[in-house]
């Protein structure tokens, strides 16, 4: 069995050091990638107050347009596909650039799966200088994530790119 749940009110750097071991510990032997995304979803999900939605979308390798295809996550049910450049996903993915957005409803092209939704983190995950997925992280308070956030989920972006 696996118990990860970090104690509430641990600091940031330390519940993102204790999130890429555990998401390193889980990943590390599993050539699936599939399998890899749902573990870190449901890791996401255990490991960060706030959120009402931690998951993957890739790159469909069968899309000439580099859609966006729903992958493995926690939460609710959410829109399947993503065309490059829309919504934060879609910025995240033409850009090559992690979105940090604090407010969902001032960000142009915002594309609405969960009305309750706030505020989102959407970090590109690179393999050989494209990007194969993104980690989305949507939370229902306005500024839920900030620089700290990004930092520990840009290295487990890092980390994952050769295991999904
Ligand atoms: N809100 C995202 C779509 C994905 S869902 O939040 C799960 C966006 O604008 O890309």
């Amino acid at each position: 069995m696996y118990d990860f749940r970090p104690a509430d009110g641990t600091p940031k750097p330390d519940l993102y050091r204790d999130l890429l071991a555990a998401a390193d510990a889980l990943t590390a032997d599993e050539a699936d990638g599939v399998a890899n995304m749902a573990n870190v979803s449901a890791l996401l999900w255990e490991f960060l107050p706030d959120v009402n939605w931690t998951g993957f979308y890739r790159t469909d390798p069968n899309s000439p347009d580099g859609e966006l295809v729903l992958g493995p996550f926690a939460g609710r049910p959410a829109c399947i596909r993503i065309p490059k450049g829309k919504g934060v996903c879609g910025a995240a993915a033409e850009s090559a650039e992690t979105q940090l957005v604090p407010d969902v409803h001032a960000f142009p092209g915002h594309i609405a799966c969960d009305s309750e939704t706030a505020s989102e983190l959407v970090v590109p995950v690179m393999r050989d200088d494209k990007v194969i997925a993104v980690i989305d992280l949507d939370s229902p308070s306005r500024a839920r994530f900030d620089e700290q956030d990004r930092d520990g989920i840009e290295a487990l972006a890092q980390m994952l790119a050769s295991r999904i």
